[in-house]
């Protein structure tokens, strides 16, 4: 069966602190999207990896008393660590210091000096060093002397110095073109709109190199500049692929990317300079940005500034990585902020993961084990529960592939949390443990309920990897070898199974 690329990213990490619950969240969600697509007969490219430069890892460098290519190296490899820790499936790890971004963004550079799009002139105005960015006047407000960006309540420094401009204001034309052109380049929706209408209210010219710090790319020929960070780190999306050599053999498969998965906090930095710069650099724009909400803790977004952290390492040490992962992504509703707590995950912990899943499984392998010495058969004789059943199930995974492609991971988790319910329901319903005497109908029973186990499985595999493997590997499934067509309605089992054990998924937290 062929198949089609399909390359996803994750933003690349300020190492300036510690990872975080957000930071975790962000990668997460991006995992559990490459994870479905591969799962989905897709070819994959996944990354992820730090963003080194600019003056926000400076400072931080200098604080700890470190050249800063000593502390990005150190710091990196915590990030790198955390994605071993947080289960990711990436690809690449790409960093901002190495050479082969360094090579990727001199060449963007020059393309679009090149096409007329960079000239040199004074920047006046705003800046935040700790979101790396500039501001209008009409965006600051001032609070006991000190300034701060109405956008995300950083503060705001004054800054006036000699700088390179790119011609933003001359491509809003071209950006609205492009985002009615591409109805889904931003979801969800209400996100687009705010780029829309921010884009429509008009664009400056964007400052993009400095002089008062020399942390960063180079301008190509003119030592004085370093190149802004965020035109540098957007740029990794490229180098990961080895751009500028556009006739390598991952730029052409997996440019343009297919899915930015981001915070909504850096949503104008994907939606509206990269489109920009890559259209001016003439290199086709990714297909889409995801941006999510954020992860709060009480009503603020959990930051370090804020003091208000979920350690993601204690919660894996504490409770288990799935457990974190199916969390986070259920908690987090499609786009919108999540608010998350100890008692809410233990909750959820035992609702969905303990008794629901977990006690399916169990309950089923146990009885296999006991009653039928782990060898099931199915007969042609189906009752009208089973068929029941199989219809809700066919009804409820209809839509599933539908909803994954549109970045609604929430709804999906429902609908597959809800195919376990109904399974659980159905062997309440229709006792087995009392069919001792009709072995057939017994068996039959729990062939059927091993078949919803083995698709549920597969479908919660994205989210929780670990524990669906070992109910897979119980099952005897491949799961590179067997693709998503049972979303059309296909059985995954043979007629005649012998399964393996199953030892205990998820322990209830009391
Ligand atoms: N370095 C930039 C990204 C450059 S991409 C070319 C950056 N880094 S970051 O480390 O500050 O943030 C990384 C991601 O984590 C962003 O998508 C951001 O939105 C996300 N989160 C950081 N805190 C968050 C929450 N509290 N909640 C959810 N995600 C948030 O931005």
């Amino acid at each position: 069966m062929s198949q089609n690329n399909f390359y996803i990213t994750t933003p690349i990490y300020y190492p300036s602190g510690d990872p975080h619950m957000g930071h975790a969240y962000s990668s997460i969600l991006a995992d559990v999207f490459a994870r479905f697509k591969r799962n989905d007969n897709n070819n994959v490219f996944f990354l992820t990896g730090t963003d080194e430069h600019g003056l926000k890892i400076q400072t931080a460098a200098t604080k700890n008393g470190l050249d800063p290519l000593m502390y990005c190296d150190k710091i990196s490899l915590i990030f790198k660590d955390l994605t071993t820790k947080l289960n990711l499936s990436n690809d690449d790890f790409i960093r901002t210091t190495e050479k082969r971004h360094h090579k990727s963004v001199s060449d963007l550079w020059d393309r679009l000096v090149r096409s007329g799009d960079i000239y040199l002139s004074k920047y006046k105005g705003w800046y935040s060093v700790s979101d790396e960015a500039y501001y209008n006047s009409d965006e600051i407000i001032e609070k006991n002397g000190k300034k701060f960006s109405t956008f995300s309540g950083s503060q705001v420094e004054w800054v006036e110095e000699e700088s390179f401009f790119f011609k933003l204001s001359s491509w809003q034309k071209k950006l609205l073109e492009f985002y009615d052109n591409n109805s889904k380049f931003i979801l969800p929706i209400s996100r687009r709109n705010e780029v829309v209408n921010f884009v429509k209210s008009g664009l400056n010219d964007l400052s993009v190199s400095r002089t008062s710090f020399t942390w960063g790319i180079k301008v190509p020929n003119n030592d004085k500049h370093v190149i802004y960070v965020w035109l540098d780190a957007l740029t990794n999306y490229l180098s990961a692929l080895n751009f500028p050599d556009t006739n390598d053999r991952l730029y052409k498969r997996f440019w343009p990317a297919s899915l930015h998965v981001i915070g909504k906090d850096i949503l104008r930095f994907h939606a509206v300079y990269w489109p920009a710069f890559l259209l001016a650099a003439k290199i086709k724009p990714p297909s889409r940005v995801f941006g999510h909400g954020w992860i709060l803790s009480g009503d603020e977004k959990m930051s370090k500034s804020k003091g208000n952290i979920l350690d993601p390492l204690e919660i894996i040490k504490k409770y288990g990585i799935d457990e974190l992962r199916y969390y986070l992504m259920k908690e987090v509703s499609h786009g919108s902020d999540g608010n998350i707590s100890l008692k809410s995950l233990e909750n959820c912990i035992n609702s969905d993961l303990a008794n629901n899943y977990g006690n399916l499984c169990q309950r089923i392998f146990s009885f296999v084990k006991n009653n039928c010495n782990n060898k099931v058969i199915k007969t042609k004789n189906i009752s009208a529960a089973d068929k029941k059943l199989i219809e809700q199930t066919k009804t409820l995974t209809k839509d599933l592939r539908d909803l994954m492609n549109n970045q609604n991971l929430n709804n999906y988790i429902k609908s597959v949390i809800n195919i376990s319910f109904l399974t659980n329901k159905y062997i309440n319903d229709e006792e087995p443990w009392k069919l001792k005497n009709n072995k057939e109908k017994m068996s039959n029973i729990l062939h059927l309920s091993l078949e919803q186990i083995a698709k549920i499985s597969i479908l919660l595999n994205p989210i929780i990897p670990k524990a669906t493997t070992k109910v897979l590997e119980s099952l005897k499934i491949n799961l590179k070898l067997t693709n998503m067509s049972f979303l059309d309605g296909k059985d995954l089992l043979s007629k005649e199974i012998v399964v393996k054990d199953l030892n205990i998924l998820f322990k209830k937290i009391n």
